[in-house]
């Protein structure tokens, strides 16, 4: 998703109180970050960020840092929290970032995430670009470098090429699938708690299955 240039985003970025303005300053101090320390989970490519916002209102009991490559985009998830805080919503457990996934062994240390959301990534479908897609074995060595050895990974698409890739990518990384669906919102365990995503909501709308996978490094 990359949205048009918006006047005034890096303002609006700067200023907000949403947005944590130099990540890797926070690295190995996650846990005083938020004003409750508890486990944290992230999402990467967040979108406009409705998936984070929905999550951090059921699970107080999480901290949830959402991370967007995007200003024009990231202004959106801004304004969305604005919206509903407004409405008098203010979640103390929320918290985005505007930077690109390459660098997350910068901001976060070994252990400090226990869980990383993947929705509706970018797929990339050149060969020459498989390195650039959130599931390729090199963003696996990454999160690798920043998740608690328990840790898991859930990717959610609509893209079955995708999918498929990163199916085939969990044994080549030395990573372990704990559970798969082609048809997400069809299976009945998996679907449980399921909270939807912008992207999810318009594709499933249109008809396409969901595809789903939670993923850790070891067996
Ligand atoms: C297709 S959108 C999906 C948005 C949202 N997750 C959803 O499901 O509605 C993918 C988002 O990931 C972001 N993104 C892609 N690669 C990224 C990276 N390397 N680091 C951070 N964000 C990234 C894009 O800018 C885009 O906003």
């Amino acid at each position: 998703m990359r949205l048009r240039n918006i006047p005034g985003a890096k303002d609006a970025i700067i200023e907000s109180d949403y947005v944590v303005q130099d990540p890797v300053s926070n690295k190995g101090k996650w846990a005083s970050v938020f004003p409750a320390a508890q486990p944290l989970h992230i999402e990467v490519g967040m979108g406009k960020g409705r998936f984070l916002m929905d999550l951090a209102k059921l699970h107080p009991e999480i901290n949830y840092v959402g991370i967007e490559m995007y200003d024009s985009v990231l202004v959106r998830a801004i304004e969305k929290m604005e919206e509903r805080e407004a409405a008098g919503e203010r979640p103390q457990n929320l918290l985005f970032m505007r930077m690109d996934a390459r660098i997350l062994p910068e901001v976060f240390e070994k252990g400090e995430v226990a869980k990383i959301y993947l929705n509706f990534s970018d797929p990339w479908p050149k060969a020459r670009h498989a390195k650039r897609r959130l599931t390729s074995r090199e963003f696996l060595a990454r999160y690798e470098q920043i998740l608690a050895e328990d840790g898991v990974v859930e990717f959610k698409t609509d893209n079955r090429p995708l999918f498929e890739f990163s199916l085939e990518e969990i044994p080549e990384a030395g990573w372990h699938l704990m559970a798969s669906t082609f048809d997400l919102h069809h299976n009945e365990e998996m679907v449980q708690g399921n909270v939807m995503t912008e992207y999810e909501e318009k594709f499933s709308s249109q008809g396409n299955p969901i595809c789903k996978l939670i993923m850790k490094q070891h067996a």
